[in-house]
């Protein structure tokens, strides 16, 4: 059974930034009610609303992999990993993005696959193979047809993004080598939980996983995980390492169980976590608006760091207006001079200075907290606070 358990109102596309400042419509299809629900039986969290793809990952996409120190170092240390670990003489990435992971590799060991074509040109560019297309059955075949196999599949953040989960495990049944290695990277559902990143939850991202719910699906295809790593990045990720049940050359990790005890300690299996955490989501809302309305009314100015998804869903959801956070700023071309979808905030070009003008900044792009206080270090000495919704509402001491 789907049970909803979150309604976070009514929401635009996060990622379509806009050019102007333009009042969007649900007649026009610009908003959707964005709910998130719970299947009893699968264990899988998605969101209701499907946009079709087209609409979502096209030559306009502004994300970039690329533009966080945080981001490119994860993407290095796992190449490392994954070339010392499985040697493979061929990895595809679903998702490949501005290259962040497969600039790592040699031209001649990586395929990637990549629909957003403005995306796609900038690898390329570089000289590497990359599919301009959706990941989907019919490509595969195609690229079966001059490949055979491939050893390893790697994808982050992306599998979440595909409606058709049984289309996308499928196609990757049908490349992978009989003792490839499926790599996966998510926002883990249970530090999503943990944390309270209700913003986690956007157009894009369809699913959540667990390892619980992504233990059933991949059931179905023949697949077991046998490692899962816990990472930060994405505000708490999960690195999902696959492989056939047949392959008896890879050994099952404790760290499996370990996740699985986790998020059963937690309670992921049963639908009263989710309606425990949709409680303290209105309490985060509530209390996010309280701090940024004493910051107004004290007269003193407030800028979004990182024009970020999440933050979309933030401001839609509490409602946030210029009034109460003046701009934010990028430093993604793309997203420049733009304004926050369904609020109108407008995103400055970061410059080194930019944060002079300002007397607090709103983590915009809360999982790179570290790297963004450790950049702007002078404003702090200088009286610059932050402020955070994750995991609760407050301003950074
Ligand atoms: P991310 O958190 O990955 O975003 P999303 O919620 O959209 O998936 O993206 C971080 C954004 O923050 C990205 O647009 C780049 C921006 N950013 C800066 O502008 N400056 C910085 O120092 C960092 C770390 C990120």
């Amino acid at each position: 059974m789907i049970k909803k358990f979150l309604d976070l109102g009514l929401q635009p596309l996060a990622n379509k930034y806009q050019k102007k400042p333009t009042k969007l419509s649900v007649s026009k299809g610009q908003l959707y009610n964005l709910n998130v629900s719970f299947n009893t039986k699968s264990k899988l969290v998605s969101i209701s609303k499907r946009i079709p793809s087209e609409k979502m990952f096209n030559s306009k996409y502004p994300y970039r992999s690329s533009m966080s120190h945080t981001m490119r170092t994860s993407f290095k240390n796992l190449s490392k990993k994954i070339k010392k670990k499985f040697k493979p003489d061929l990895l595809l990435e679903i998702g490949s993005n501005d290259g962040a992971l497969i600039k790592n590799f040699k031209k001649e060991n990586v395929i990637g696959v990549e629909p957003c074509k403005n995306l796609a040109k900038i690898t390329k560019k570089d000289g590497f193979l990359i599919y301009a297309q959706y990941w989907n059955f019919d490509l595969v075949k195609k690229i079966k047809k001059r490949f055979n196999s491939v050893d390893v599949i790697y994808s982050a953040n992306t599998i979440t993004h595909i409606n058709d989960l049984n289309n996308v495990f499928k196609s990757i049944n049908y490349l992978l080598s009989n003792e490839g290695i499926l790599i996966i990277e998510d926002p883990s559902l249970l530090e999503c939980l943990k944390k309270n990143s209700y913003d986690q939850f956007y157009n894009e991202h369809i699913y959540l996983f667990s390892a619980l719910a992504l233990k059933n699906l991949l059931s179905k295809f023949g697949f077991e995980i046998f490692d899962i790593e816990n990472l930060s990045t994405h505000g708490g990720s999960l690195r999902y390492y696959i492989k056939r049940k047949t392959n008896k050359k890879q050994k099952i990790s404790s760290r499996l169980n370990i996740q699985i005890k986790n998020e059963i300690k937690f309670g992921l299996h049963k639908f009263e976590a989710y309606k425990k955490f949709s409680v303290n989501v209105l309490k985060s809302k509530i209390k996010l608006l309280q701090i940024l309305n004493k910051i107004k009314n004290d007269k003193k100015k407030i800028l979004g760091y990182g024009a970020t998804a999440k933050a979309v869903t933030v401001l839609n959801y509490c409602n946030i207006n210029k009034d109460l956070i003046y701009n934010f700023t990028d430093t993604t071309p793309e997203k420049i001079n733009k304004y926050m979808p369904g609020k109108n905030i407008k995103i400055l070009r970061y410059n080194k200075n930019i944060l002079k003008n300002y007397d607090y900044v709103f983590l915009g792009a809360w999982n790179f907290k570290k790297e963004i206080i450790k950049k702007e270090k002078k404003f702090v000495k200088k009286g610059l606070r932050f402020i955070t919704h994750i995991p609760f509402p407050r301003i950074l001491s």
